[in-house]
């Protein structure tokens, strides 16, 4: 057993997938390669995050901005969702992984739309890692989408204005029920957030590795965790080694 399986695992632990363009680019290869090469990746690193006891592990998958990215691109991304879901369903079915999907729905097709439901439904019960997929998710769509929701219920008198608390907003957006993430990690070696989970992120620890994701491997992850394991987390407080010392 390594270091990072004995360390208290982080609950929930999210990762902005990135790099597979440049990984493809720096072989020569189609960026489509660099996309199915993500998706052996995202295997390892589902089986990795059960094993270090982490309950909740969150994948950016495709943002709302990616619709910018060339048709045949959106195309290749979206085919290679619905190939992991037909493939692995079963699988992670078995090995009890819960299936979450946050995102804007509105948008999809409908195929697709009925695979992610699908997942989800046939999987909701079980009780070993979540993996929440966000898919077709931006961090501003979904706030938008949540107070709108919220301002429709303040409008027809079901709530009052007063009611709107950061509880109340939490249970509004799609990550209802999912404990904030303690760990984002961005692949690539880019620093910026781009749009993800930008309200859930308040107290994330923010890590940026310089893999690009197809290298992401088990060991990789481990080290994060590892990193991740040292971190002082004080939440606007004081650490605990300091009220220890009573200083
Ligand atoms: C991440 O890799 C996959 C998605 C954003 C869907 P990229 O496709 O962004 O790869 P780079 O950043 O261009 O290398
Ligand atoms: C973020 O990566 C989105 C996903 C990983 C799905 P991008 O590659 O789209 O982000 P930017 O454009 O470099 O900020
Ligand atoms: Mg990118």
């Amino acid at each position: 057993m390594s270091k990072a399986e004995n360390c208290r695992a982080p609950e929930h632990v999210a990762i902005i997938m990135d790099g597979n363009g440049r990984w493809a680019n720096a072989r020569g290869l189609p960026r489509a390669v660099g996309h199915r090469k993500g998706v052996e990746a995202v295997r390892e690193i589902v089986r990795a995050a059960a094993d270090a006891g982490v309950a909740y592990l969150t994948l950016f998958a495709f943002s709302s901005e990616n619709w910018r990215r060339p048709e045949a691109e959106v195309n290749d991304l979206f085919g290679l969702l619905k190939m992991f879901i037909r493939r692995d369903l079963a699988e992670l079915h078995r090995e009890n992984v819960r299936i979450r999907i946050i995102g804007d729905r509105v948008n999809l097709q409908g195929d697709i739309l009925s695979l992610l439901l699908e997942a989800e439904e046939t999987t909701r019960n079980n009780t070993a890692l979540t993996l929440v997929i966000a898919f077709n998710y931006g961090a501003r769509d979904e706030m938008a989408r949540a107070m709108s929701a919220i301002a429709a219920d303040v409008e027809q008198g079901r709530l009052k204005a007063s009611d709107v608390t950061s509880a109340l907003i939490d249970g509004r957006l799609d990550t209802a029920g999912i404990p904030d993430p303690d760990l984002i990690i961005r692949t690539s070696g880019e620093e910026r957030l781009s749009n993800f989970l930008l309200w859930q992120a308040a107290y994330s620890e923010l890590m940026f590795v310089p893999e690009y994701w197809p290298d992401f491997s088990r060991e990789v992850f481990f080290a994060a965790l590892e990193r991740y394991a040292s971190r002082d987390r004080r939440f606007g407080g004081i650490s605990d080694k300091a009220v220890a010392l009573g200083s």
